[in-house]
């Protein structure tokens, strides 16, 4: 049986947007509920401004409470948005090799940009084109620590300020991010939009710009689908990718999660599909997770209750 991976963007997705400040012990205690659930990876905080997510404010801090039960088959990835963010993640993996010995306590680095300008801009004060001149150093600078650099692409289907986006624009969004050397490119429905046929156009776009590349130099999946349920159409999505060929899912315990500036006045952006729903789907498809159903409740238990 051929195996899924899957990532756990609770601790990140699932509390920046958190109008009730979650301590970081909290968020030290989900990130090790997640761990013991056979997740591949936890996508454990962003070094972003704290301006702008002051949520995250602590992730320096958290990553330091993880660094000593920190599993080996488990990766830890967090978000930057530019040179300063790298720099404060490579500072944390400094600490982590010198006071518990770790080689790397951060493993990945995710960029991220959208198909939206208008998103782009809000969510990052900056044009796409600017967003890929802020990661063109990132690149390079991550490998030489030998960090994977993930690219999450917002908006994949559709933009909360400018509605429909087409795949092509995506595609071509991947096309530049794969000329930087990323090593991933994740695809995010920012705001649930997706169906299974917005989500069959769009991945196969993708799939043409990765040129068959299925695999990674890591041997990992160069493509991975981000999806928030906001309509409930994340499962049926899951099916559509399954079936063209995707390996890797992001989830979140307990369903937590949303993108602050993908929220309009009238609505709060929804959550990222449920680990509960997305393992159930992937392993009726015949798929394997490794995810423990056990302590995949437990995960899902403490998720729920960090949130207001
Ligand atoms: P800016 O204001 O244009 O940046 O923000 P700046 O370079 O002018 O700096 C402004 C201040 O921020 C300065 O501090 C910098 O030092 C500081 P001051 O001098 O005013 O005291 N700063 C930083 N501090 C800490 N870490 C940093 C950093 N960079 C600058 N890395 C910036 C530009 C990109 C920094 C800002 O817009 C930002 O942090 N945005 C983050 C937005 C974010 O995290 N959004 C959520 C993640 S994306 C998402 O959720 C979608 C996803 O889930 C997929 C999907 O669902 O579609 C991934
Ligand atoms: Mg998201």
């Amino acid at each position: 049986m051929q195996t899924v991976r899957v990532t756990d963007v609770a601790p990140r997705d699932g509390l920046q947007a958190e109008a009730v400040p979650v301590p970081t012990v909290h968020k030290a205690a989900l990130v090790r509920a997640v761990q013991k659930t056979g997740v591949a990876e936890v996508e454990v905080s962003s070094f972003v401004s704290p301006k702008w997510i002051p949520q995250l404010g602590d992730a320096a801090d958290l990553f330091a409470l993880l660094a000593p039960f920190k599993p080996d088959r488990v990766l830890y990835a967090a978000l930057v948005p530019n040179e300063k963010g790298l720099d404060a993640a490579l500072m944390v993996n400094a600490a982590a090799r010198s006071e518990h010995g770790i080689e790397r306590l951060i493993d990945k680095v995710s960029v991220f940009t959208a198909a939206s300008e208008t998103f782009t801009q809000k969510n990052t004060n900056a044009t796409i084109a600017d967003t890929i001149e802020r990661f063109r150093p990132i690149v390079p600078r991550a490998h030489e620590q030998g960090l994977r650099v993930r690219a999450y692409i917002s908006c994949v289907v559709a933009c909360p300020y400018e509605g429909d986006i087409p795949p092509t624009a995506v595609a071509d969004v991947a096309r530049q991010l794969l000329e930087l050397g990323v090593d991933e490119i994740d695809l995010g429905d920012t705001i649930g939009a997706g169906t299974p046929e917005t989500i069959d156009a769009v991945v196969t776009e993708v799939i043409d710009a990765l040129d068959g590349r299925a695999v990674n130099r890591f041997g990992e999946p160069s493509l991975t689908l981000h999806l928030h349920d906001t309509f409930g159409h994340a499962a049926a999505c899951v099916r559509t990718a399954l079936e063209l060929g995707v390996r890797s899912f992001d989830a979140s315990s307990g369903g937590l999660g949303g993108c602050p500036f993908a929220s309009t006045p009238e609505r709060r952006a929804p959550g990222n599909i449920a680990m509960a729903t997305l393992v159930r789907t992937v392993e009726d498809m015949g798929f394997v997770t490794g995810i423990d159903r056990a302590a995949m409740a437990e995960a899902d238990r403490v998720a729920s209750g960090l949130i207001a």
